[in-house]
């Protein structure tokens, strides 16, 4: 509850249309006592994602990240605006970019006087999974849009809003209370076999969604419904951890591999790059639904049917898929720790490096270089110290792309330490 509570104050700031629909949404979960977030469930092992990607909005304000850089297009004028830009490539693509900004940032910190804000390895995680998630909340639904869409699918020779004549199917202002874009989805794709059977038999042909259809929809049948008698959308903002386990017991992992080298009937998920808006990723699963249909039934697996959140984490869980890191390569690594001369402050048991390495720590097997997340950590909260180190030799800063972490933690996980 006083999860809800902060969330509740978060809330209060600026924020976009599609934002508070997102955080609303969680939010009356939270106070209806349907709390969804938060989960017990383990994370997957390489890489621990956190169970409500949203909360990192709260280290973003307990940071002061917000300090200098807004959200949602509100200029503070310091720091650029990071709700407007487009997050993508895996954790430490986004570790890199933060690296890179290290020296700039730090500039502006030393003039305002900031103290360098610490993470844990956890909280580094946290903080970019947040950025990174920036794009899952999608633009707010235009309702003149999603008539288009209602009339141009074929829905409204089934169903009416609000009353009208088609009832094949049911009035759709019955979701007044549910009506949000994934909900929507769900149920679509719960009646997606008598629905595409009685299409085929009225002769109209199968809805294919667009990205913003979904959103469009959604605001069309809101609008349409007008306000219910508790207006409540039951929508978390999708849990990833629990869309992995969903994976696997909704059959999805007997076609689709995640991650990279395929899969057995059904195309492996982590290549489309689904890191898109999570209506559209409900979208995109939806437009396939004939071709996989037609594969579940060859291959006698059941029609998957999803309740409550299960289609929202489902959905989290593929919009993360292209955020996991593959294996770096050691060889490389040894290269980038002295190509980029961290080998002039740093040791990790070079036999080349008698003599250097006396400035910083011992880096390879310890805590700092564990993990993806731990090593972002660690450079993050050195980094004030690291700069004025290597500035004052006179040296550039070491900039760094996500390869090169990926092949620097290969490198300093992989040499014994001493
Ligand atoms: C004292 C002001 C200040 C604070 C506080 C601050 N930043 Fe920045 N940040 C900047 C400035 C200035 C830049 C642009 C630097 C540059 O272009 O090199 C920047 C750049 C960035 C970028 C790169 C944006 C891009 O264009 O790619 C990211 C990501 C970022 N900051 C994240 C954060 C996070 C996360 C925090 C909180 C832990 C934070 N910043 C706190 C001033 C700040
Ligand atoms: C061929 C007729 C037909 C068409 C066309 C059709 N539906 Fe349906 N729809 C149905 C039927 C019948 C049901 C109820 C199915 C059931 O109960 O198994 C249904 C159920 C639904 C539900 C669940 C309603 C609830 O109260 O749970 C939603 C949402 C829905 N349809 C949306 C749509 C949308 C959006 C479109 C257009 C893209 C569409 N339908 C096109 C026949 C149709
Ligand atoms: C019986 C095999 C099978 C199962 C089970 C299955 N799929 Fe699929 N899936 C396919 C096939 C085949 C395609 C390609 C269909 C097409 O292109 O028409 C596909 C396509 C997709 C796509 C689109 C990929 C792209 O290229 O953009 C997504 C997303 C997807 N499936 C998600 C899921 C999820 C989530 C589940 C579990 C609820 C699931 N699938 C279960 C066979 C399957
Ligand atoms: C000019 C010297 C210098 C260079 C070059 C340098 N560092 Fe550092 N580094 C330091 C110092 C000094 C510390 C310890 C800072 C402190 O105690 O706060 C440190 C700390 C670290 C830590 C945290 C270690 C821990 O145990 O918490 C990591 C990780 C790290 N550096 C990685 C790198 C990488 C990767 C490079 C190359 C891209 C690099 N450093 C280049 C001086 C340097």
């Amino acid at each position: 509850m006083a999860f809800a509570a902060r969330i509740a104050t978060a809330c209060g700031r600026q924020l976009a249309r599609g934002w508070k629909f997102w955080l609303r949404a969680g939010q009356t979960l939270a106070l209806s006592g349907l709390v969804l977030f938060g989960g017990t469930v383990a994370a997957a092992e390489s890489l621990p994602l956190p169970d409500n990607p949203l909360e990192g909005r709260l280290l973003f304000e307990s940071r002061g990240c917000d300090g200098c850089h807004g959200l949602t297009g509100d200029k503070l004028g310091i720091g650029p605006s990071l709700g407007e830009q487009h997050f993508s490539g895996t954790f430490l693509d986004l570790g890199a970019a933060l690296w890179n900004h290290v020296p700039g940032m730090s500039v502006t910190f030393e003039v305002t006087g900031l103290a360098w804000p610490q993470l844990t390895k956890e909280e580094a995680m946290d903080l970019i999974a947040f950025l990174y998630f920036i794009d899952y909340l999608g633009r707010p639904g235009v309702a003149a849009d999603g008539e288009t869409v209602f009339v141009s699918q074929g829905c409204s020779s089934c169903h009416s809003i609000g009353g009208g004549e088609a009832n094949v199917g049911p009035d759709l202002a019955e979701l007044r209370n549910f009506a949000s874009p994934l909900f929507i989805a769900q149920q679509i794709w719960n009646h997606g076999p008598s629905m595409l059977e009685g299409m085929r038999r009225m002769g109209i042909a199968p809805p294919s969604f667009a990205e913003g259809d979904l959103a469009d929809l959604s605001a069309f049948v809101r609008q349409q419904a007008g306000p219910g008698p508790r207006e409540r959308t039951l929508l978390a903002p999708g849990n990833p951890n629990l869309g992995g386990e969903l994976f696997v017991s909704k059959g999805c992992s007997r076609c689709h591999g995640t991650d990279g080298h395929g899969g057995s009937g059904g195309p492996d998920l982590r290549l489309p790059n689904l890191q898109k808006p999570a209506e559209a990723i409900a979208s995109t699963m939806w437009n396939h639904a004939l071709g996989m249909r037609s594969t579940m039934q060859e291959k006698g697996i059941g029609w998957p049917e999803f309740r409550e959140s299960e289609l929202a984490d489902l959905v989290a869980f593929l919009y993360f898929l292209p955020f996991e890191d593959p294996v770096g390569d050691p060889q490389q690594g040894a290269s980038v720790f002295r190509d980029r001369s961290c080998d002039h402050c740093h040791r990790a048991d070079l036999p080349t490096q008698d003599g250097a390495g006396s400035a910083g720590p011992e880096l390879s097997g310890t805590a700092a270089t564990a993990s993806e997340s731990s090593m972002v950590a660690a450079m993050w909260n050195h980094a004030p110290i690291m700069k004025k180190a290597i500035l004052g030799e006179g040296r550039p800063w070491p900039e760094l792309t996500g390869q090169n972490l990926r092949d620097l933690r290969a490198f300093l996980s992989s040499q014994s330490g001493r």
